[in-house]
């Protein structure tokens, strides 16, 4: 083999290649992500805990530019959960005032492109502001056709398949359904995401290998994807994500039947 050769063969695909490599394979409709590590990320450069959740944002616009690129139907983001609360008070206030800032500035951008922004979580447990701007940003958008951008904020999953408990048996008791009628496709209905498919892929950064809380009824068999510890939310990009795509790509999901390549 040539040198020249060799080093092409060594040679990291560039963006524009990986996303060829990516469009030209079934793109996954639903893609979830547990963006995790921005603290440990500003910790490691002697920064406010605050400052890696601002990168992280810069990361998240970038990736939801690529999911547009990729016309991925849902992106659904983890940003704020149930159990957060637990934070100190100027971490959970810099998260929502973030939250509240990504939304002002970027509305305009994301209307334009057809986005759909969706809110995940209960609304009511939220500061006033940041209440009001994600229910602006639902109406204005709630008529675009292009990419959904779940924000799960104040969501946590048990919470979420309680409240659709408590809703069934609310309508049972008023007669508006029976113990019958209850399946896997009623119950859904009930949830959060109704109307969203389940996601194909769920990716979190950052090493930790738990999904602390989110889409726990949804992800019964979607593709699980851990990076590696040293890859913290900050230090994700568009190439990252399309690589994470590509892995996902190469799987064989078999929803407990067999791989039809396998079949006698
Ligand atoms: C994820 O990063 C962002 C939120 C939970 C809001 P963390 O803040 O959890 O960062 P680490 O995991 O402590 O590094
Ligand atoms: C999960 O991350 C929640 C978000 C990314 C919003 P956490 O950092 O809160 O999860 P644990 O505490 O490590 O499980
Ligand atoms: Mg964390």
């Amino acid at each position: 083999m040539s040198w020249k050769k060799f080093f092409n063969f060594k040679k990291e695909k560039t963006e524009a290649e990986l996303l060829k490599a990516v469009t030209a394979r079934p793109i996954p409709e639903h893609i979830a992500i547990i963006m995790d590590g921005n603290g440990r990320w500003a910790t490691a450069r002697n920064l406010p805990r605050t400052a890696g959740h601002r990168q992280g944002v810069e990361v998240l616009r970038e990736i939801i530019e690529t999911a547009v690129k990729l016309k991925i139907a849902h992106l659904t983001l983890y940003a704020f959960s149930t159990e957060n609360w637990k934070r100190p008070e100027s971490e959970v206030r810099a998260l929502m005032s973030l939250m509240v800032e990504f939304l002002q500035k970027e509305i305009k951008t994301l209307h334009e492109n057809n986005i759909r922004i969706n809110m995940l979580g209960e609304i009511q447990g939220l500061p006033y502001d940041a209440a009001q701007e994600i229910k602006k940003s639902m109406e204005l958008t709630k008529n675009n056709t292009g990419l959904q951008v779940n924000i799960a904020i104040n969501y946590g999953s048990r919470a979420e398949i309680i409240r659709a408990v408590k809703k069934i048996a609310q309508d049972i008791a008023q007669n508006r359904l029976s113990p019958d009628e209850i399946s896997e496709d009623l119950f859904t209905q009930y949830l959060e995401t109704k109307g969203i498919p389940d996601p194909d892929l769920m990716i979190r950064t950052g090493g930790e290998f738990r999904l602390s809380n989110f889409l726990l009824y949804q992800s019964a068999y979607t593709e699980l994807l851990f990076t590696d510890k040293r890859l913290l939310w900050p230090d994700f990009s568009s190439r990252k994500f399309l690589k994470a795509i590509l892995e996902y790509q190469n799987r064989v999901r078999r929803f407990g039947g067999i791989d039809e390549q396998e079949g006698v």
